[in-house]
């Protein structure tokens, strides 16, 4: 019997690096490990939940408008996350702050589209081009109790070229995500080439 690593993804809105992972991780074997990937959701209304579905996968969803306060929305999570015994924990467009209930009992990865520490925050993507400077990039980092604030695990640059815009800037980071986000999943579970 092969080993099972679920692989918890948090997402906001359109799912498309969710949609990555579940190319790269559902029901994928590696060596002795077969990967699942789990995708829990604060908006019962996110594009990522249709994308799920085309492969088959339910989205859990956890609706942050029926919570009072952060803290009691973060209860929720970490109680639904701890009940998957997940071997990885990744933030994948999951546009919440959270809170030290969250921070303290989870370890978690977020993917976010700028080089940190430059450009935390939302809309980096367009604070980046617009900074004038000649490269921006993708960060995955840890997450800490600080937004984009966590150990940085790994980056890549994406140049911001003269005839670049907004839209083709934006393609470019993701496509470094797709690229980067398995890469730093398949190193941090050990998982050996299929
Ligand atoms: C990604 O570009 C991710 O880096 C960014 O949201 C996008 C989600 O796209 N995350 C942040 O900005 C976090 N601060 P997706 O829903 O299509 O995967």
């Amino acid at each position: 019997m092969p080993e099972r690593a679920k692989i918890v993804v948090l997402f906001s809105g359109k799912g498309t690096n969710l949609e990555n992972l579940i190319r790269h991780f559902h029901h994928q074997k590696f060596g002795d490990t077969e990967t699942e990937i789990v995708p829990i959701t604060n908006r019962p209304d996110a594009e990522g939940i249709l994308r799920a579905k085309r492969y088959g996968i339910d989205t859990v969803v956890i609706d942050h408008r029926n919570y009072k306060n952060r803290e009691l929305f973060d209860t929720k999570l970490v109680e639904v996350i701890r009940s998957h015994s997940p071997k990885l924990v990744v933030m994948a467009g999951f546009m919440r702050i959270l809170t030290p209930i969250f921070t303290s009992q989870i370890e978690a990865i977020n993917l976010h589209p700028s080089l940190l520490p430059l450009f935390k925050g939302a809309n980096a993507i367009m604070r980046s081009f617009e900074s004038g400077m000649k490269v921006g990039g993708v960060t995955i980092h840890r997450v800490s109790q600080e937004l984009d604030s966590g150990e940085i695990l790994a980056q890549a640059c994406v140049g911001i070229a003269e005839e670049d815009t907004l839209e083709s800037f934006t393609r470019n980071i993701q496509e470094t995500e797709y690229r980067l986000l398995p890469e730093v999943v398949k190193k941090l579970l050990n998982l050996p080439d299929p």
